[in-house]
């Protein structure tokens, strides 16, 4: 038999825990770091504690894994080079260098492109005078850093609601952008390999409640052109980056029908749990298949299928949301529960897929 492969996944939350779940499938031995206990990894993987700048803990961990994944995008610098220094981490840092920060990740579109929103950067008190004419209302300010399910930021019809925000954000760098007038959101999920081969899935169509993605829907019935504008600006940015594992590139539609790219993830998504149900293969084998130089899986779509997010108390809501009409159609469903400790507003509990 040949010799498992140990991959170390940094962070435990349920991305971490899925892709454990997935590594039973192929040769691989899956161990977790998290800084928290209790985490939802740890219930089926070996979970190593500690703080994610943790120098000693981190190299130690390291020194019991042939390679390195994340699910988890902010791990810190100091971290990251000593990982790099020692062993093969994906997806590459120098892709997740520039997803961390909203400001290189659209200068990468714009430099590649690939259309995204107008975009202003508001660094410093002294910059809301410069940018002050070429402002547009209503738009939106984000934190150029750590935003996620829509936390740091906020949109604004004047300018004066656009300094209040800014405080509110404790005048950290943000971008400031035109908001689009969204007809429909779709995500692309494609994986590469070290050796170069792309699979990538078919679009997905998100929507999503408070900022923070509520239902996918796959097919996601986008018009054919729209989506294989999408997927080819996947590829791209695949090829261009030289990635290595899953990345997932958020986009909008807009009400004339223009394409326009949103940001990206280095990483397995949330729009992608869909693909456990309904594709020949899930995203987090697709993504461990790659990360180890495996040949693809494919990714064929085998039912429709509809995937909601179980948000805060909605674990405990699951009778009543299966009920919903919007459901109605669908002859099976599957819950995953992440089991998380507590139950928070706005935390990702768990979801259900309808098949
Ligand atoms: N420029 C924009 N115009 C219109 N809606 C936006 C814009 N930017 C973000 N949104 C809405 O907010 C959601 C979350 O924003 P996003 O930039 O993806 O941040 P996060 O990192 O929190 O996912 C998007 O999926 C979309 O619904
Ligand atoms: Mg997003």
């Amino acid at each position: 038999m040949k010799k498992k492969i140990k991959v170390g996944i940094i962070g435990g939350g349920q991305l971490g825990m899925m892709l454990a779940e997935a590594s039973s499938k192929l040769n691989i031995v899956p161990l977790v770091y998290s800084n928290t206990k209790d985490s939802p990894a740890a219930r089926v993987a070996k979970t190593y504690y500690g703080d994610f700048n943790d120098d000693k803990k981190i190299r130690k961990f390291i020194g019991k894994v042939d390679l390195i994944t994340y699910e988890f995008e902010n791990i810190p610098t100091n971290s990251l080079k000593i990982i790099e220094k020692s062993i093969p981490i994906f997806p590459p840092i120098s892709a997740l260098k520039i997803t961390q920060d909203r400001v290189k990740e659209k200068k990468f579109f714009k430099d590649n492109n690939i259309p995204c929103a107008k975009t202003l950067i508001l660094k410093k008190i002294s910059d809301l005078k410069k940018i002050k004419k070429e402002l547009l209302y209503p738009s939106i300010i984000k934190t150029t850093r750590l935003g996620y399910d829509g936390k740091g930021q906020f949109s604004f019809k004047n300018f004066l609601e656009l300094e209040a925000s800014w405080y509110k954000l404790e005048k950290t760098p943000c971008i400031i952008e035109e908001k689009i007038n969204i007809k429909k959101e779709i995500s692309i999920i494609g994986a590469r390999t070290p050796s170069g081969e792309i699979k990538v899935y078919p679009s997905f169509n998100n929507i999503h409640k408070n900022h923070i993605l509520d239902i996918t829907k796959l097919p996601s019935r986008t018009n054919k052109k729209t989506e294989k504008l999408a997927i080819d600006y996947t590829i791209r940015i695949l090829k261009k980056l030289r990635y290595v594992g899953i990345l997932c590139v958020e986009f909008f539609i807009d009400k004339n029908g223009k394409l326009v790219a949103n940001e990206m993830a280095p990483r397995v998504h949330n729009s992608g749990h869909i693909t456990i149900e309904a594709c020949l293969t899930s995203q987090f084998e697709q993504h461990l298949r790659a990360i180890t130089n495996q040949s693809l899986g494919k990714v064929n779509l085998i039912k429709p299928a509809i995937m909601k997010n179980l948000i805060g108390n909605d674990i405990n809501n699951t009778k009543l949301i299966k009920s919903k009409k919007i459901f109605s159609n669908f002859k099976k469903s599957k819950l995953h529960n992440y089991k998380k400790a507590e139950i928070k507003s706005g935390r990702k509990m768990g979801h259900i897929t309808f098949i």
